[in-house]
């Protein structure tokens, strides 16, 4: 049921980017990569409720991303309540509790990093939802926690198309996870893990920066070595985030900082290749391989996943334009050099027909050399 402790450590999987690790992206980084874990994008638990919609269009997943937590926001805890039976139902693995936005929408309504300031509240919520994942697994319906019947209808057919067989998943008891920053506007890991430790989730994600901080400044990595000092021995899992850029840099954290694995991000933007890496890092570990750099993605293996990834995009019903596609195609040209003529392509397309069509005609040949390959 737990399903973090079944991951061999170190853990490294993909951090959710609201508006980036979109169901594509994570087919994609699941198929090229595979990740050990995948969290969704943060849902708002009144949306969840009031919104299935929006809901469906950030909770869609395909089976390929397993072991897939879904990562919630808000401050109240009875609608996360109410929105850990929503998770249950929808199939995931785990269920994740954002306490680390920043952003201000966000924050400035108590969501997010502002738990960081209110433990209580913090400490109810994530009591509220265990609560409701328990009594989901043990037969409550979305029905009997005031659930409209058109919302119910509309996860039990997102369901359907998600699970291979078209059965209902079995109900399983899903582990409560923790994504949060060492602090509001200092650091105040000694006091924020231990409270957090209290209510024992299976595991905690830092951040090594505070919410003032935003996205500036570096990750502090002593902050989160004490943070995983505080959570040894204690059940949860200690994952460290922030500024990592490949495996090398992953393999330094972990030895540093004794974390029980890590969540990537922003490396991981048009590099679904990343994650590739991970199993020659656990041997690593094991000291039963050295680490080397990993082999540099040729210009035809970029071409091919560019064109998966927009046709996948398309073929997500809650996808209506292709806007959304096009800063993924240009995270994959950034590391081309001559490429000035794609990029100019690239933010303007609106189609995978036309994505192909480009890649395959319109560059001349040997324009785009990957860097390093000659
Ligand atoms: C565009 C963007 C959107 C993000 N959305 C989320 C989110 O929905 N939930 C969350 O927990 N963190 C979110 N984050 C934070 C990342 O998961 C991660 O903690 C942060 O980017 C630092 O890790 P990195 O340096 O590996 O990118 C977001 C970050 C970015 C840049």
């Amino acid at each position: 049921m737990n399903f973090w402790r079944n991951i061999p450590r170190p853990i490294i999987g993909l951090s959710p980017m609201d508006g980036v690790t979109d169901a594509s992206f994570r087919y994609i980084t699941a198929k090229h990569g595979r990740p050990d874990v995948m969290l969704t994008e943060f849902v708002n638990i009144q949306s969840a409720i009031y919104a299935p919609e929006l809901l469906l269009k950030d909770f869609t997943y395909s089976e390929i991303e397993r072991p897939v937590a879904a990562q919630i926001y808000g401050k109240a805890p009875e609608l996360f309540y109410r929105v850990a039976h929503i998770v249950g139902e929808l199939g995931f693995d785990g269920l994740d509790i954002n306490m680390g936005c920043p952003a201000r929408k966000v924050a400035a309504a108590g969501c997010g990093a502002a738990l960081i300031r209110e433990p209580a509240l913090a400490r109810a919520i994530i009591r509220a939802t265990r609560q409701g994942l328990q009594d989901w697994y043990n037969g409550q319906t979305l029905q009997q926690v005031g659930i409209r019947p058109s919302a119910v209808a509309a996860f039990t057919a997102a369901n359907r198309r998600q699970t291979a067989t078209g059965a209902m998943p079995d109900r399983r008891l899903l582990p409560i996870s923790i994504k949060t920053r060492i602090g509001y506007d200092q650091i105040v890991v000694k006091d924020w893990i231990s409270v957090l430790l209290e209510e024992r989730p299976a595991a905690i994600t830092l951040h090594g920066r505070t919410l003032q901080q935003g996205y500036k400044g570096k990750a502090d990595w002593d902050a989160i070595a004490l943070a995983a000092e505080i959570a040894k021995n204690s059940g949860t899992l200690l994952l460290g985030n922030g500024d990592l850029l490949d495996m090398q840099d992953v393999y330094r954290r972990v030895r540093e900082s004794l974390i029980d694995g890590v969540l990537i991000g922003q490396a991981a933007e048009g590099n679904p290749w990343l994650f590739a890496g991970k199993e020659q890092l656990k041997q690593a570990f094991r000291g039963a391989a050295a680490l080397t750099p990993q082999p540099a993605v040729t210009r035809a293996q970029r071409f091919d996943v560019m064109i998966e990834h927009s046709r996948h995009y398309e073929s997500v019903a809650q996808n209506h334009c292709f806007h959304g596609m096009r800063k993924n195609l240009l995270w994959y040209c950034r590391h081309l050099y001559g490429a000035e003529e794609l990029h100019w392509h690239m933010k303007r397309v609106n189609s995978a027909d036309e994505v192909e069509r480009i890649l395959l005609s319109s560059v001349p040949a040997g324009a785009l050399l990957t860097l390093g390959i000659p």
